[in-house]
């Protein structure tokens, strides 16, 4: 069993905030995250795939296929959009990084499957400083 990476990159507005909230709660629990204007990330996304070594191959998977996935279900649809309304599946979804983390395995998960691999880790880095790592349970 071996592990490999794929990094693609993204650029996507969002805001955190509870509809439910005023907007002085709001902004005391998510601070500058709730601002009603929005604010964007450059994101860094890694996903991780494990499986086998294919012996005629030498690879576990082709990085062009995975690269494609990633690009064809995640960020060609999160990429210069805006998190909260564009993205048909982050609807109704806080978009934290760890919920965005989430619903992105959840997207790629059968894809990666369908070629005989597992996904490992969907690992999401939203600021140099912040980045959350989901490994599906
Ligand atoms: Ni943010």
């Amino acid at each position: 069993m071996i592990h490999i990476t794929r990094r693609e990159r993204f650029n996507a507005a969002h805001r955190l905030f509870r509809s439910d909230w005023s907007e002085e709660k709001n902004n005391e629990i998510f601070g500058g995250c709730a601002n009603p204007n929005w604010h964007g990330h450059n994101y860094e996304l890694f996903v991780t795939v494990k499986g086998n070594v294919n012996p005629e191959l030498g690879y576990v998977i082709n990085l062009k296929d995975l690269s494609g996935i990633i690009r064809t279900y995640i960020t060609n649809r999160l990429d210069h959009r805006n998190l909260n309304v564009d993205v048909d599946f982050l609807r109704d979804v806080m978009t934290s990084t760890e919920n965005v983390a989430i619903a992105i395995w959840r997207q790629l998960d059968p894809h990666i499957r369908a070629l005989g691999c597992s996904l490992h880790c969907v690992k999401l880095v939203e600021t140099e400083n912040n980045y959350v790592e989901y490994f599906g349970e």
